[in-house]
């Protein structure tokens, strides 16, 4: 029975952290999804397939990777998928309260199902999507943080909205 894997998530847009977590994790599944959030509810900077379009960009070649979308919830669409793992990246402590909530609806929802926490390398430890967008929209420079192209699409996204 082949390992599958997903990591969700907002990927509003995606980060160098983020491309860490899932060169760490591909490796230990035999397919890892990236399944990109469709919340209508959430106001988000990039809209889903510009995203998804993004990950695609950053991560070609790999044959074991899948870049998808989802909506509603989580646990259905991991067991649409046939996976029995969710990826979920752990920073700080103060990811920590979230996490464990998370995890835990998760299992009741599905026992079946286990969420995985994968720690990224301590240089990353401090970058999230939301500050990325903050830093950059006030001038500061993320290029160590993001790849190019998304550091191309904020600036494009930015002189959009000005
Ligand atoms: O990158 P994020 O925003 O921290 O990812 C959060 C995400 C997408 C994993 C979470 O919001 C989620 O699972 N949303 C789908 C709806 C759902 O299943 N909610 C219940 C989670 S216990």
């Amino acid at each position: 029975m082949s390992k599958i894997a997903v990591y969700p998530g907002s990927f509003d847009p995606i980060t160098n952290g983020h491309i860490d977590i899932i060169n760490r994790s591909r490796c230990l599944f035999d397919k890892l999804i990236i399944a990109v959030v469709h919340n209508p509810n959430k106001e988000a900077l990039f809209g889903v397939e510009e995203r998804i379009d993004m990950i695609k960009a950053i991560i070609k070649g790999h044959k074991n990777i899948e870049i998808d979308s989802f909506s509603g919830l989580l646990i259905d669409y991991v067991r649409q998928k046939g996976a029995y793992v969710i990826i979920r990246g752990l920073r700080a402590i103060s990811d920590f309260e979230y996490e464990f909530q998370m995890a835990l609806m998760n299992r009741k929802l599905n026992e079946e199902v286990e969420t995985v926490f994968m720690m990224p390398h301590e240089k990353y430890i401090y970058v999230s999507s939301r500050i990325i967008k903050e830093v950059f929209q006030l001038g500061g420079s993320i290029s160590d943080l993001v790849p190019e192209i998304v550091e191309r699409e904020l600036k494009k996204k930015f002189s959009i909205l000005k």
